[in-house]
């Protein structure tokens, strides 16, 4: 019943001409509430493109993804952006940061985006993450590592059901990685399921479940 997501039998094929790739080929997984789940795979594997079809970025080939208990790929684009901005949350593997406005504003923005202003509460991720002190700089004039975290805050600014993460920690050192992982697993206490893909094995450790992707099939690890 605690189910929260349902993923069945999804297949991605980029068409390219006379070489069709399959980069996924029938994944099915669930997710409970407050589930911490990590995807391990290689570069190339389809990680980017598994993220991306649950978050309703990129159309799947065929499949269903199945959120509190509704196919949400057969959603209009307008409810797919209403469901994107109210019950998901998103870290992209490239931060994504607006250059023009300061680390506080971006952290604001899906707030703002949603119609309500919560500068308050964007301030408080800012201390939870070791970046308050940044609140006022503008993202190209900080850290890649900052920028991510930055990112994380952003994410869960409209407290998402569902956080979608694409390799968080890339730009972090050991100790900052191990503190997002924990970071994380705290999180999903809380009662939001994150699925986070990632090449690090390390954060396997961490995670609820784990699973492999390979091949273009998802295994548990
Ligand atoms: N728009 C696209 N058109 C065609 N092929 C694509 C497209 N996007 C991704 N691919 C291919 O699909 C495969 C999976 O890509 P994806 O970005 O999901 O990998 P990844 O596991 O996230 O890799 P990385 O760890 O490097 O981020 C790769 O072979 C990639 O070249
Ligand atoms: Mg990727």
């Amino acid at each position: 019943m605690d189910k929260i997501l349902h993923i069945k039998n999804l297949t991605k094929i980029y068409d390219e001409g006379k070489a069709a790739l399959k980069v996924l080929d029938g994944v099915s997984f669930d997710a409970r509430k407050g589930e911490f789940i990590v995807f391990v795979g290689p570069s190339g594997s389809g990680k980017s493109t598994l993220l991306n079809l649950i978050a309703l970025l990129d159309t799947a080939t065929s499949g269903e993804v199945i959120f509190e208990g509704k196919n949400i790929l057969k959603l209009k684009e307008a409810q797919k952006a209403k469901l994107r901005l109210g019950k998901f949350g998103f870290v992209f593997q490239f931060d994504g940061l607006l250059p023009e406005f300061n680390v506080l504003e971006n952290v604001n923005m899906p707030a703002l985006i949603k119609g309500k202003n919560k500068l308050k509460r964007a301030g408080e991720l800012l201390k939870n993450f070791g970046i308050d002190a940044l609140a006022a700089k503008m993202p190209p004039s900080i850290s890649g590592g900052e920028k991510q975290r930055a990112a994380i805050a952003r994410a869960l600014i409209n407290e998402p059901a569902l956080l979608l993460a694409d390799e968080p920690t890339g730009n972090l050192d050991a100790a900052r990685k191990e503190q997002i992982f924990k970071d994380f697993a705290a999180l999903a206490k809380t009662g939001i399921t994150i699925l986070m893909v990632t090449h690090d094995m390390h954060a396997a450790g961490f995670a609820d479940k784990c699973y492999k992707i390979e091949g273009g099939k998802v295994q548990p690890l």
